[in-house]
C-alpha cells in the first residue's frame, strides 16, 4: 500500500480524503458509483438541493486553470448546501511569497470543512490531506501527472451509463499517455472494476516506459487497438508538461492518431467516445466526431455534478459531526 492509499482512510476504514484511486477497493468504486447514481436525478429537478453539507465550509483551491472539475465541484458542494469559496490563487497572497502550507493553515482558521486541491506538483493534495487537521477533508482535482481520481470515477460513471456490465468492455484511450493524470486514474479504475481490456494507442514517445505495467495493452496503430473496443477516450496533447520535442508536428500526430469518423469505424458499431476536456478540435478529435451522435463528452461534464456530490457525502460523513 503506498502512503496515499493509506491516508485516505480513518481507523475506522472510511474514505476520508480522496487523492488516489489506486489501491481501492471495487467495492467501494462500485459504492461511489451508486450513490452518485442517487443523486444524478437531482439536477434535473426544479430544486437542485440535498442539505447533506449543510453548515460546512469547503474551499476551492485551484493553482492550475479549469473549467470543468472548479465548476462542477461547485455546483455539486452547493447542491448538498455547503457554503463554498472559490479562492482566486492568481491575487491571493501566495503570489506575496506565502507558502503552500502557510496558505492552508491560515484557510483552516477559518473552520474549514474541506479542501479541494488542484495543483500543477504530483502529490500536492497528499501533502496539504498529510498537514491538515484531522476534521478536514481533502480532495484531489488533478495533481501533476499523478493523478484525477474524480475525472476518472465521472467517466467510470459515464461507461457504467452508456454500457452497464464493465466485465464485457474494451476500452482505447488515446493520445498523450505520458503526461496524463487522467489516463493514470482512469486505467487504475478500469482495471479495479475488472474490464476485458484497456488498450492505450500513442506514439512510443507519449508513453511512459513499461506502460503494460500498468495493466494494459499498447498499440502504436489506431486500426490496430481500436479493433472490437466500446469505449474509446482521447486525450488531449498536455503541451504545458512537454519538455522538449516529443512529436514531429500537429498535423502529423492528427494523419495517425486524430480520431476521425473514418478512424471511428474500426471500432465497434455502437462505441461511445469520451474525452476529459478540454478538446483541441483538429488535433486529437475531429469536430464531427466531437459532436458526432457516438459523443458523450458533455454527458461526462453532466455526470461530474453526481459523481462529485457522491465523493464530497461520502468523506464529510467520514470526517463525522463536527459542531
Ligand atoms: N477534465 C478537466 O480536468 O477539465 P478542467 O481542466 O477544465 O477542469
Amino acid at each position: 500500500m503506498t502512503s496515499d492509499q493509506g491516508i485516505q482512510f480513518t481507523p475506522e476504514g472510511k474514505l476520508k480524503h480522496f487523492l488516489t484511486i489506486e489501491g481501492l477497493s471495487k467495492s467501494l468504486l462500485t459504492e461511489i458509483l451508486e450513490v452518485a447514481e442517487s443523486f444524478a436525478s437531482v439536477s434535473e429537478q426544479q430544486v437542485k438541493k440535498f442539505p447533506l453539507l449543510r453548515g460546512k465550509t469547503i474551499i476551492n483551491l485551484f493553482f492550475e486553470n479549469s473549467t470543468r472539475t472548479r465548476t462542477t465541484f461547485d455546483l455539486a458542494a452547493t447542491r448538498l448546501s455547503a457554503d463554498v469559496l472559490n479562492m482566486d490563487i492568481s491575487t491571493s497572497a501566495t503570489s506575496k511569497g506565502e507558502t503552500l502550507l502557510d496558505t492552508i493553515h491560515n484557510l483552516e482558521a477559518m473552520h474549514i470543512d474541506m479542501f479541494v486541491v488542484r495543483h500543477a506538483v504530483s502529490g500536492a493534495a497528499h501533502f496539504i490531506a498529510q498537514h491538515v487537521a484531522p476534521n478536514i477533508s481533502v480532495i484531489n482535482a488533478g495533481d501533476g501527472q499523478h493523478a484525477h481520481p474524480t475525472q476518472a470515477m465521472l467517466d467510470m460513471f459515464t461507461i457504467r451509463r452508456f454500457k452497464k456490465d464493465f466485465s464485457q468492455l474494451k476500452v482505447a484511450i488515446v493520445g498523450d499517455i505520458l503526461h496524463s493524470r487522467v489516463a493514470r486514474s482512469q486505467i487504475q479504475a478500469l482495471n479495479i472494476l475488472g474490464v476485458l481490456a484497456v488498450h492505450v494507442i500513442a506514439p512510443k514517445t507519449l508513453l511512459p516506459a513499461q506502460a503494460e505495467s500498468l495493466g494494459v495493452k499498447v498499440f502504436y496503430d489506431m486500426k490496430q487497438g481500436l479493433e472490437g473496443v466500446d469505449v474509446i477516450i482521447m486525450l488531449r496533447l498536455q503541451k504545458e508538461r512537454m519538455t522538449g520535442a516529443l512529436l514531429p508536428t500537429e498535423s502529423e500526430y492528427y494523419k495517425c492518431y486524430g480520431l476521425t469518423e473514418e478512424k471511428l469505424e474500426f471500432a465497434k458499431q455502437d462505441a461511445i467516445v469520451m474525452h476529459p476536456g478540454p478538446i483541441n478540435r483538429g488535433v486529437e478529435i475531429a469536430s464531427e466526431v466531437a459532436d458526432g451522435m457516438k459523443s458523450v463528452i458533455l454527458k461526462q461534464v453532466s455526470y461530474g455534478i453526481a459523481v462529485r456530490m457522491a465523493i464530497m457525502s461520502m468523506t464529510m460523513q467520514a470526517t463525522g459531526n463536527r459542531e
